[in-house]
């Protein structure tokens, strides 16, 4: 399980992350939603300790990502695909993720064939892949050491129709294997139809949080039947006004 407390991120006078709390639980995705600027991508950040708090946690398990033996086989992580190694091949890539997991060398071509990167493409230097072959690549790296949790920052950047189907597909799957999924989108149709649970920020702070059921239910005529997008606006302008 994920748990966020009372997590706070400041730069300077700036407060980007404001007293935010959430869990994410096994056999469910975790949608996190918010407009841009919102605190989210800094929330993930500190998550998988590549950012520090101001205050409050954010654990894995009850750990704090640093604090975790192994973190590549406990929590798959992607946050900026375009942070990977240009000069290196895709194959290159996760041969060198395998080897300081100490994983079976199988499980590269297990990747390659899963994420479908042919074996021409994974030869292919990441200088020269396209968005969505980065993407690709970068979930491939996530899911390399089996981890129960995975943490995504919009993953669907770059993918085209079938890739979007493909990686819906593969975090239901995940999931409804008793992984635990957390993942920010700004496809709002991305969301509706694979998350389980929601939460949303606006302006630093949480303005929803709960089953997605429960959410559209409660928002039912004031959303107007426009299902999450228009509460997604509701909230969010609300919280903007
Ligand atoms: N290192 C930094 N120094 C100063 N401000 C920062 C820093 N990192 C993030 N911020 C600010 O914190 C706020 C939240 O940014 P963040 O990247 O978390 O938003 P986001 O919700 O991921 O947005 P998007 O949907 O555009 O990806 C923004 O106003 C951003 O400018
Ligand atoms: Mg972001």
């Amino acid at each position: 399980m994920i748990a966020v407390d009372a997590l706070t991120r400041r730069y300077g006078g700036f407060t980007a992350v404001d007293d935010v709390s959430f869990t994410a639980r096994p056999g469910r995705v975790t949608g996190f939603l918010g407009p841009n600027g919102a605190g989210k991508s800094t929330t993930l950040r500190i998550l998988v300790g590549l950012s520090t708090a101001t205050s409050g946690t954010a654990t894995v398990g009850g750990r704090r990502y640093v604090d975790l033996p192994d973190p590549g086989r406990e929590v798959g992580v992607l946050l900026d695909a375009s942070a990977q190694h240009v000069g290196r091949t895709g194959r290159e890539t996760l041969t060198i993720a395998q080897r300081t997991m100490g994983l079976p060398r199988d499980r590269v071509e297990e990747m390659l064939a899963l994420v479908g990167l042919t074996p021409q493409e994974s030869s292919r230097r990441v200088r020269d892949y396209s968005l969505g072959m980065r993407q690709r690549l970068g979930i491939g790296t996530a899911l390399l050491g089996d981890p129960a949790v995975l943490v995504l920052d919009e993953p669907a950047n770059g993918l085209d129709p079938g890739g979007i189907r493909w990686m819906r597909g593969l975090l239901r799957d995940f999931a409804d294997r008793g992984g635990t999924v957390l993942l920010s989108s700004h496809l709002i149709h991305e969301i509706e139809v694979v998350a389980d649970d929601l939460v949303v920020l606006a302006r630093g702070r949480v303005v929803a949080r709960g089953p997605k059921a429960d959410l559209l239910r409660a928002a039912g005529p004031a959303a107007g039947g426009g299902g999450l997008e228009q509460l997604f606006l509701d909230l969010t302008e609300g919280a903007l006004a």
